[in-house]
């Protein structure tokens, strides 16, 4: 029976709803086991080394006041993200993870006709936030794994209304450099907002680190820089991410946004991870630790992963969803990129090292059962 759909925007009721990676609590009643015990999920680009204790400790405290609205300005947490970047706080907005911000990017910038340019091999949600506005995305051909920024370029029209670079790109794990990047920015029209959805830099190598903040503050083009807490700072089911742009490009965020679109204790989680060095230095340490054995693990085994310089690695595979399929058996959440585009592709989200243990033997016996 069909009640809604008949009333509903044609371009809504066609659209396909974002696959995520599948909750631990819906494999678990799969696998008909009483409990998330034992369970691994490696689907997300989640940090496994579970919240920094300074936000739990945080988050207690800050159980007692749940009954107010947060603070829809975010206050405190705005002027520390402004001061650790060097700029002003009227030109940093929260949201509800740095997913909010392009919605919201979307939302004050695109009508029905524009468009949006991305890479072929990116985050998937830009595409379907297009869809949202009536707009197209013009997927731009990549340099293999690698966003080729020339072709981005060259894939901008009149009706570009943003260009987005995921950097380091999900689901590749690829970075494009500093060098790259400036030359870019030099390059995008006028008429074109750039963003740099940037959900996982402070997992990369500190010399690999790319710094976008600081064609922000030069001022001579609309870009936007977004980071999130839910990679590096393990807090994903928060719901917090943060976009940087000029005072006017933030102003047009905040005219569109919810009044209280991050809660109350995602801002005192946030602020309390922010500045948590020794967390950060710890899930960088496993993060590069997992990362090599994981890659070597997987090259024993005979696959072909990509060169990853993030918490994921993107590994081709014929039969993408019976490998999946066979490893979620064996307890092990990953990732078939189908929903990406890239349908003989899986993507495995580096996690502690007894983990990608479980998963690398799951995958020993899932490979020889497919064989
Ligand atoms: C490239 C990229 N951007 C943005 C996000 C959204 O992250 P969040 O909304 O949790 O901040 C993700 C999440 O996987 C991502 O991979």
């Amino acid at each position: 029976m069909s009640l809604f759909t008949p009333i509903a925007n044609s371009w809504i009721a066609n659209q396909r709803p974002y696959q995520p990676g599948r909750p631990l609590e819906e494999v678990a009643r799969e696998l008909g086991l009483p409990s998330i015990e034992g369970i691994v999920k490696l689907a997300s680009n989640e940090n496994n080394l579970g919240p920094s204790p300074r936000a739990m400790a945080a988050m207690r405290e800050a159980i007692p006041h749940m009954h107010l609205y947060p603070d829809g300005g975010a206050f405190y947490l705005r002027q520390a993200i402004a001061k650790k970047f060097g700029v002003a706080d009227n030109m940093v907005m929260m949201g509800c993870g740095s997913n909010e911000h392009i919605v919201l990017l979307a939302h004050a910038f695109m009508q029905e006709g524009d468009n949006l340019v991305c890479s072929a091999r990116s985050f998937v949600v830009y595409k379907l936030v297009a869809a949202l506005y009536r707009c197209q995305c013009i997927e731009a051909p990549m340099q293999g794994m690698t966003h080729d920024l020339d072709a981005m370029l060259r894939a901008i029209t009149p009706r570009t209304k943003l260009v987005i670079v995921a950097n380091p790109n999900n689901p590749t794990g690829t970075l494009v450099d500093q060098a790259a990047v400036d030359r870019f920015i030099e390059q995008v029209p006028d008429h074109v907002v750039t963003v740099f959805d940037e959900a996982y830099m402070e997992l990369v190598e500190p010399e690999m680190y790319v710094d976008t903040v600081k064609h922000v503050k030069a001022g001579k083009k609309p870009v936007v820089t977004l980071r999130t807490f839910s990679k590096a700072y393990g807090l994903a089911g928060l719901r917090v991410g943060y976009g940087i742009a000029q005072p006017d490009g933030i102003d047009l965020l905040n005219k569109v946004r919810q009044p209280f679109n991050v809660t109350a204790m995602a801002l005192a989680a946030a602020l309390a991870a922010l500045d948590d060095d020794e967390y950060l230095a710890a899930s960088r340490r496993m993060l590069k630790e997992g990362r090599a054995q994981l890659m070597a693990g997987m090259r024993r085994l005979g696959l072909d992963p990509v060169e990853s310089v993030t918490n994921f690695i993107l590994f081709p595979f014929a039969k993408a969803g019976e490998l999946t399929a066979e490893l979620t058996k064996r307890k092990v959440i990953v990732r078939p990129m189908a929903g990406f585009g890239l349908p003989d592709y899986v993507r495995v989200s580096v996690g502690k090292a007894e983990e990608n243990a479980q998963f690398l033997a799951a995958l020993a016996e899932a490979l020889a059962v497919l064989a």
